[in-house]
């Protein structure tokens, strides 16, 4: 089976036999008490990868986004503002943070635009504001439009918190010398050079880095404030020693490694995306490895799906937006080979022919 369902972009795997072997899985004391062995030295060299004072570890984005955003809640008024596009962990943690009292307006994804209008309308003294999005979006394989959420702070203050989950080891710093991802693979904030105490970062290590578990970066006040009274450090388990070895792998890796690797998925993004052009096909998301094949009312995504299975690609079907059909989605990683995209898009390009249409044809 050629497998377009993983999201390890950059192929790195972990085996047990390549991690550094540990004594303890777990402590068996919350982070609060004893962090464990090894996890400030990794929370250090991610918060400089990504270009933050401060990070603290966490077993999950979910952890993190119902801790954060509902410590915060309870502390002061707040005025959330949430990305539509925003992934399920955050708009999770923003539903605490409305049971605790937060007051919570939703903008259109990365509509800088109408959010600042949305500001000017809701904004009131008394509620401190916050953005919550996404720092990379999936449709479109863009960065958050972030230095235009800042702008939107300017007059009110606040703080942007950026679920950098996407972006983590894929963008990077200067893609205008670097291209198309940048260099380094630290995130948003790499990509737009930028640097600000008002940018909170909950980003997911299982993506691009491949280590299940999750961190929270920005800067030193924020970070120690969260670490003094964080619950989730407090009553929950903290990161196992195997995430942590795995994710000091990652960073060795991405230090040694990462600029080959994101190399290399740019040109097999680049080859994917110009064989489904020659079949008369296209897909969004840009140069990211997340494509998606564009709507068309002549293809089914569902009956595609089914026969590209039986062909043996594993594809993703994803939930389109309301109202409108399943997205069918090809998750690229630095381990898939040139032949393996032929493969997938030759049975794509059977599938929907065999879906049948009668209109539907590829290849001129
Ligand atoms: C933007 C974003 N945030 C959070 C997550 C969840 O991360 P995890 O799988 O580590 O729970 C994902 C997973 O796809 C994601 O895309």
């Amino acid at each position: 089976v050629v497998d377009f369902t993983s999201a390890l972009y950059l192929g790195l795997t972990h085996a047990s036999h390549s991690l550094r072997p540990w004594a303890q899985l777990t402590t068996g004391a919350p982070a609060a008490l004893k962090p464990p062995p090894g996890s400030g030295q990794v929370a250090s060299r991610l918060a400089a990868l990504m270009g933050c004072e401060s990070a603290v570890l966490a077993p999950s984005t979910l952890h993190l986004f119902w801790d954060l955003l509902g410590l915060w809640a309870a502390r002061e008024p707040l005025a959330i503002y949430l990305d539509a596009g925003a992934y399920p962990m955050a708009r999770w943690g923003v539903e605490r943070a409305q049971a605790l009292g937060a007051r919570v307006h939703i903008f259109p994804h990365y509509d800088a635009g109408a959010l600042k209008r949305l500001l000017a309308r809701t904004g009131r003294a008394g509620r401190h504001p916050l953005i919550v999005a996404d720092g990379a979006c999936l449709d479109s394989g863009q960065p958050a439009p972030v230095p235009a959420f800042l702008h939107c702070l300017e007059t009110s203050g606040g703080h942007l918190v950026l679920d950098d989950t996407q972006a983590l080891g894929i963008f990077g710093e200067r893609p205008e010398t670097h291209g198309p991802y940048g260099a380094g693979g630290g995130g948003t904030l790499r990509w737009h050079g930028l640097k600000s105490p008002q940018i909170i970062l909950i980003t997911s290590l299982a993506k691009g880095f491949g280590v299940p578990m999750a961190c929270l970066s920005g800067s030193r006040s924020v970070i120690g404030a969260f670490k003094a009274v964080s619950d989730t450090r407090v009553y929950c388990s903290p990161p196992s020693a195997a995430a942590l070895e795995a994710a000091r792998q990652a960073l060795e890796v991405n230090r040694e490694q990462g600029e080959a690797r994101r190399r290399r998925l740019a040109h097999l993004v680049r080859h994917f995306r110009r064989r489904l052009l020659e079949m008369g096909l296209a897909a969004g998301g840009g140069l990211f490895p997340v494509q998606t094949l564009t709507a068309d009312p002549r293809l089914d995504p569902v009956s595609l799906y089914a026969r590209l299975r039986q062909q043996g690609i594993s594809t993703v079907l994803r939930q389109g937006k309301i109202q409108q059909p399943p997205l069918l989605t090809f998750v690229l990683t630095a381990r898939h080979r040139r032949a393996d995209l032929d493969r997938a898009v030759a049975a794509l390009a059977r599938a929907a022919e065999a879906s049948h249409n009668p209109n539907f044809g590829y290849g001129g």
